[in-house]
């Protein structure tokens, strides 16, 4: 199978799981991306078993209303019941690198509400230690050059993702140089200290739940290992 292939096989894999978790009141969080979108292309078949959805994005809403399925604000509901999303990177804890599409501050918003939060990936983005993906920060505007200078000082190799405006109206820098990160819980607060910074792309202090990941053998189910 091709990455295509296997981004689809997970989503499916997560809408099976997704259908044992709701009732027709449930809300369900939907991430960003392409492995996202076929969750949301797959989803769409069963509409009528859930009360609505939330989006990470102004693009999945789309997407999802496309499909005629309701998209809710979050200040609108009063739970979202279960949150699937894509990752960048994954390692055993389930912590994760998030952000490739920036959306990362919407994701770890929706993540933080939602009661569980199940990660689709194929198997490329299993990794050991997290960093070979460069770390995505969302940055206010006139912060930019500042919060670089701070990233430089963590060690790390910033680059401003010209002509990438996010959902917020700010900007992205992709860290670089941060391989191997080995207590992802305390660099991702660090980085959350820099005025000016929004949110970064690690997901460690709340991490997925649950993985499914996509492998030429067949899809993984994986939980913390701590
Ligand atoms: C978007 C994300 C995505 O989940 C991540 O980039 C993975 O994308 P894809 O499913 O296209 O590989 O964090 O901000």
């Amino acid at each position: 199978m091709d990455q295509n292939q296997l981004k689809q096989a997970v989503a499916q894999a997560a809408v099976d799981y997704t259908l044992t978790r709701i009732d027709d009141s449930s809300i369900i969080g939907i991430g960003t991306g392409s492995t996202a979108n076929f969750f949301i292309d797959l989803i769409a078949a069963h509409k009528n078993r859930f009360q609505g959805t939330v989006a990470s994005s102004e693009g999945s809403a789309e997407r999802l209303l496309s499909h005629g399925i309701k998209v809710f604000e979050l200040n609108a509901v009063s739970q979202v019941d279960i949150y699937i999303d894509g990752a960048d990177e994954a390692n055993e804890r389930l912590e994760l690198i998030k952000g490739g599409g920036a959306a990362l501050t919407r994701e770890k918003i929706v993540t933080a509400v939602a009661n569980e939060f199940v990660c689709i990936a194929d198997e490329s983005k299993w990794v050991d230690f997290l960093g070979t993906f460069p770390l995505p920060v969302e940055v206010i505007p006139m912060a930019r050059s500042y919060v670089a200078r701070e990233l430089v000082k963590l060690g790390g190799d910033p680059v401003w993702r010209e002509n990438v405006t996010t959902d917020n109206g700010n900007l992205i820098l992709d860290v670089h140089g941060l391989y191997p990160i080995d207590s992802a819980c305390a660099l991702e607060e660090q980085i959350n200290q820099i005025t000016g910074v929004v949110t970064n792309g690690l997901f460690a202090v709340k991490p997925a739940d649950i993985l499914f990941l996509a492998t030429q053998k067949g899809i993984l189910t994986k939980t913390a290992k701590v």
